[in-house]
């Protein structure tokens, strides 16, 4: 008897069944699972007993190490205690306690805009306010490699989508020149994208965007903290903040908790607090969390010394790779990402469990995450990781890279 495919039952699950062939057949091979690790104990910042080994960590989005800070666990914990373990509310009923109020008030000191509003997670921030402001007849022009909560803002929104060619600004240029005349659009771009850490040429592409009467939106998930003078991102660094119209950030990243936000200088912006789905129908951040992202906001501003030695961080294992034999996602280091481009997923996951085996965690990226079909393996360095750290990092490399025979 024929076997009968799931395609063929109606199971509205047969539009995975590639997707699950693909991962038992590489599981079949024996390999650790790179999707399912567990962290069993953390032990710092940089470290973690990960599936039963000591492992320093170079996968996380840590980057300024803000997870262990005394002042921050504190302000957490006395939170906890105050306030309890929730709001149980949604922000436009019961859910906006006096800690609400304070992280929004770092946030507005943070970068010195007028608005702040904080979401529950960096994904709702960008669902939220792009689905919100470019809706049915707007048009939203985009970088093809936009995370994908900038993609289901859009989705959610309805407006015309227009992406351009990552990070090309004739493209973007092109596509705005094409829009029609008096119809509103927003521009959305990211300060580092995320996959191959590669930075965007801000300076020029918000001058053009402006030209044509667009406005800015930059989400700078992972440049807050680190890149610019006073850690505001990438349209600091660039010299571009006061052209921005809207800026998305994540508290999971640099800040050390979980959270989402937008500041802008917008005179109507807080009526999003009243228009915004994702922000209104949803309850709002536990106590604990929004008085440990508020403590680290204040500390990350007074960062200067850690940014400059995650610099020499990003810059000594960038090098040191390339020296190895291995291809960057970057030719010079721009960021607190170093991507390290894989032959394909089957040789990625080897490398990845043989980098498991010494000690290391890093995280495997491949489509339809990654750009242009690449497996990556993606290194995030932290302002925790000592120099010794990076050099044992590079002999782990070393030594799984020839093993697996990808250097
Ligand atoms: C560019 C970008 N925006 C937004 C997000 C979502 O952030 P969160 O983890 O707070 O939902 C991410 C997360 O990886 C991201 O990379």
């Amino acid at each position: 008897m024929n076997e009968v495919t799931s395609a063929e039952t109606g199971d509205l699950f047969s539009k995975f069944d590639d997707l699950i062939n693909t991962r038992e057949t590489l599981l079949s091979s024996g390999i650790e699972d790179p999707y399912n690790l567990v962290m069993e104990k953390v032990l710092s910042p940089t470290r973690a007993v990960c599936n039963g080994r000591d492992t320093i960590l170079l996968g996380t989005y840590n980057y300024m190490g803000m997870t262990f800070d005394p002042d921050v666990i504190e302000a957490g914990k006395d939170a906890l205690d105050k306030f309890g373990s929730g709001t149980t509310g949604s922000r436009v009923l019961n859910g906006t306690y006096q800690g609400h109020k304070d992280c929004e008030d770092a946030l507005i000191e943070f970068y010195g805009m007028d608005h702040a509003m904080v979401f529950a997670t960096g994904y709702q921030a960008n669902l939220g306010i792009i689905s919100t402001i470019a809706g049915k007849g707007d048009y939203v022009v985009l970088d093809i490699d936009s995370h994908a909560s900038i993609w289901d803002g859009c989705a959610m929104g309805n407006a015309e989508i227009v992406p351009f060619k990552h990070n090309d600004v004739e493209a973007m240029e092109k596509r705005l020149k094409r829009i029609p005349e008096g119809a509103k659009t927003l521009v959305v771009l990211e300060g580092v994208y995320s996959m191959l850490g590669d930075v965007a040429p801000l300076k020029e592409m918000v001058r053009i965007a402006k030209e044509h009467g667009a406005m800015v939106l930059v989400d700078e998930a992972h440049s807050m903290g680190f890149i610019g003078e006073n850690g505001r991102g990438v349209c600091e660094e660039q010299g571009v903040m006061d052209d921005c119209d809207f800026i998305i950030g994540t508290f999971s990243k640099s800040v050390g908790t979980v959270g989402g936000f937008c500041v802008s200088n917008h005179p109507k912006f807080e009526i999003m607090r009243l228009v915004c789905r994702p922000y209104v129908f949803t309850a709002s951040l536990p106590p604990s969390v929004v008085a440990t992202a508020a403590t680290s906001i204040r500390k990350l501003q007074h960062g200067s010394n850690k940014r400059a030695h995650l610099w020499e961080n990003s810059k000594r294992l960038h090098s040191g790779l390339l020296d190895l034999g291995f291809s960057l996602g970057t030719e010079t280091p721009q960021s607190a990402i170093v991507a390290v481009i894989m032959p394909d997923l089957t040789q990625g996951a080897m490398m990845w469990e043989a980098l498991l085996k010494e000690g290391l965690y890093v995280n495997l990226a491949r489509p339809p995450a990654t750009p242009a079909n690449m497996t990556l393996l993606r290194c995030s360095l932290c302002a925790e990781h000592s120099a010794e750290e990076v050099e044992t990092i590079l002999g782990m490399f070393e030594r799984a890279g020839k093993k697996i025979g990808i250097i």
